[in-house]
């Protein structure tokens, strides 16, 4: 009987210790984006999101695939509104009315999905695109929540725009000097005060990288939130990592504009773990453990010490994202492309020596390589095949300071082969270039310098199921026209 007591309080014990978890990972959730040229199946995607004990998802469009395999798991949404549609929902109410409608309503129903927020844009004032989004972001925004409130959803959801942190800045780096842009300053203004006029929250995405990336003179210890930096002093408040500096000169930014009690959501924050020498899995791994150890405490920010609602960028590798910013955009995964992680995390922010749960039932394209073929290569007319490869592939992680920037000539050449190869799906014509490529089944990895193999694009097994689906339907409805004949 005592052991039976005893394994009861133990059982007492594990659930106390669920729940307990379970409410230390409420506090944040993950980018799921998808601009991949194989992204995962989304089902194997949310049990990989189920298995990792992750239960606020953010996207970046509201894809009918992708919301058909969140419907019914309770976990909590924010849809996205890409920046090319704003100027449609901008000019025409009409066009809101029909994305709520299409976007939103059909899926608020019982075993539906749970979407919290809509976010009207992607950090649409980024100074790249030069204002191209500056006068329809506002008026967009203004249609979506009008067309919710019209629909009876904002009592469960709120309309908001992912921001990035640039739309603010400070004189000399102190928070409490922070205000927003001069170009956008008017607009933030008048966005800033409908949000609080109508309870919405401010977006805004904070990358402590990007400022290592940026200024080479950056305090390295700074851009991370294991309290070893140097200590910044503020108005009486101490700082010792750029995360908490810059939250907080957003709060000051709105404390200028008169606004005191704004909810602020971080919509992405992260650190990628190749195309450059900061962008590691070892820094990574070193970011995320400071981060998911303040997100589990309570605090918050000097200026703010409520608790954090984040959400991680990013979740999966996306090898088709612009590098405009720089060749580590298409290293923000936490997992690679194929839902491998690539460091230790431990969500639940106890700081365990915990490896991510892997995606289960990946399938994968033969295990075979794209290399030089040595017997036939000129590698002095390789170049332009080279770059071929290289733009429609993705070579990013042969940068400077990158996990294969270390190869040598054959070698790289022979990476590009490959990741060209393998985004053709592996089609025999992509390993050709006049004879200079064979195939391999012998592993073509060099050291930490992975050469992958494809997986079997979620696109096109859906493609394969829904054209098979068809023929099975067309099939039947021969065979009862055969029957009934
Ligand atoms: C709903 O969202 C999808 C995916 O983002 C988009 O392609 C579509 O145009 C939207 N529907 C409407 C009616 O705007
Ligand atoms: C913004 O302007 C710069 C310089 O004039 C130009 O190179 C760039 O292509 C423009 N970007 C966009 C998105 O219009
Ligand atoms: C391999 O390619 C990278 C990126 O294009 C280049 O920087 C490097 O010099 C090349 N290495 C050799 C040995 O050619
Ligand atoms: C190829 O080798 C690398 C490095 O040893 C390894 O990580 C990878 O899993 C291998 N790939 C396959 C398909 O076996």
């Amino acid at each position: 009987m005592a052991g039976r007591a005893a394994m009861l309080v133990n059982v007492g014990t594990v659930i106390m210790t669920v729940l307990t978890l379970a409410s230390l990972v409420g506090g944040f959730g993950v980018n799921w984006g998808n601009i991949a040229s194989h992204p995962l199946n989304p089902n194997i995607v949310v049990q990989m999101l189920k298995d990792n004990k992750i239960n606020k998802v953010k996207l970046f469009d509201a894809d009918s695939w992708t919301m058909n395999a969140l419907a019914g798991t309770g976990m909590e949404v924010m849809v996205g509104i890409p920046n090319n549609l704003l100027e449609s929902l901008a000019d025409d109410y009409d066009n809101a009315k029909d994305w709520v409608k299409e976007n939103v309503t059909q899926y608020i129903r019982k075993g539906g999905v749970d979407i919290k927020y809509v976010a009207v844009g992607n950090e649409p004032f980024l100074s790249a695109y030069n204002g191209s989004f500056l006068k329809t972001t506002f008026p967009a925004l203004k249609n979506i929540h009008k067309a919710l409130k019209e629909a009876g959803h904002t009592n469960i959801m709120k309309a908001t725009i992912p921001q990035n942190a640039e739309v603010y800045q400070s004189a000399n780096d102190k928070p409490s000097e922070g205000d927003f842009r001069k170009d956008v300053k008017q607009t933030m203004l008048d966005i800033v005060n409908f949000f609080h006029e109508n309870d919405l929250p401010f977006t805004v995405n904070i990358y402590p990288f990007l400022s290592l990336y940026l200024n080479e003179h950056f305090p390295v210890e700074f851009a991370f939130l294991d309290g070893d930096g140097q200590t910044m002093t503020d108005k009486g408040k101490n700082y010792d990592n750029v995360f908490d500096a810059n939250y907080d000169t957003l709060v000051y930014a709105l404390k200028k504009a008169g606004i005191h009690d704004m909810k602020i959501i971080v919509g992405e924050v992260g650190w990628p773990t190749d195309g450059h020498k900061y962008a590691s899995p070892k820094l990574a791994e070193k970011f995320y453990a400071g981060l998911m150890k303040r997100l589990a405490k309570d605090g918050g920010t000097p200026t703010r010490p409520e608790r954090l609602e984040v959400y991680l960028f990013g979740f999966l590798d996306e090898d088709m994202k612009s590098i405009l910013p720089g060749p580590f955009e298409r290293h923000w995964g936490i997992f690679r492309y194929d839902g491998t992680p690539k460091f230790m995390l431990d969500f639940t922010g106890q700081g365990r020596q915990m490896v991510p749960v892997a995606a289960k039932g990946v399938q994968y394209l033969e295990k075979q390589w794209c290399v030089v073929n040595k017997d036939t290569v000129n590698l002095d007319e390789v170049g332009p095949d080279l770059d071929y490869a290289c733009y429609h592939g993705d070579c990013t992680a042969m940068e400077a300071g990158s996990t294969c920037s270390k190869l040598t000539k054959v070698q790289n050449i022979s990476y590009a082969f490959n990741m060209y190869f393998q985004i053709q799906d592996q089609d025999v014509r992509a390993c050709d270039f006049k004879g200079a490529a064979m195939i391999t089944k012998v592993n073509a990895s060099v050291g930490s310098c992975l050469f992958p193999v494809q997986i079997v694009s979620g696109s096109d097994d859906f493609r394969i199921n829904f054209v098979f689906g068809r023929f099975v339907v067309f099939g039947l409805v021969l065979l009862g026209l055969l029957t009934v004949i």
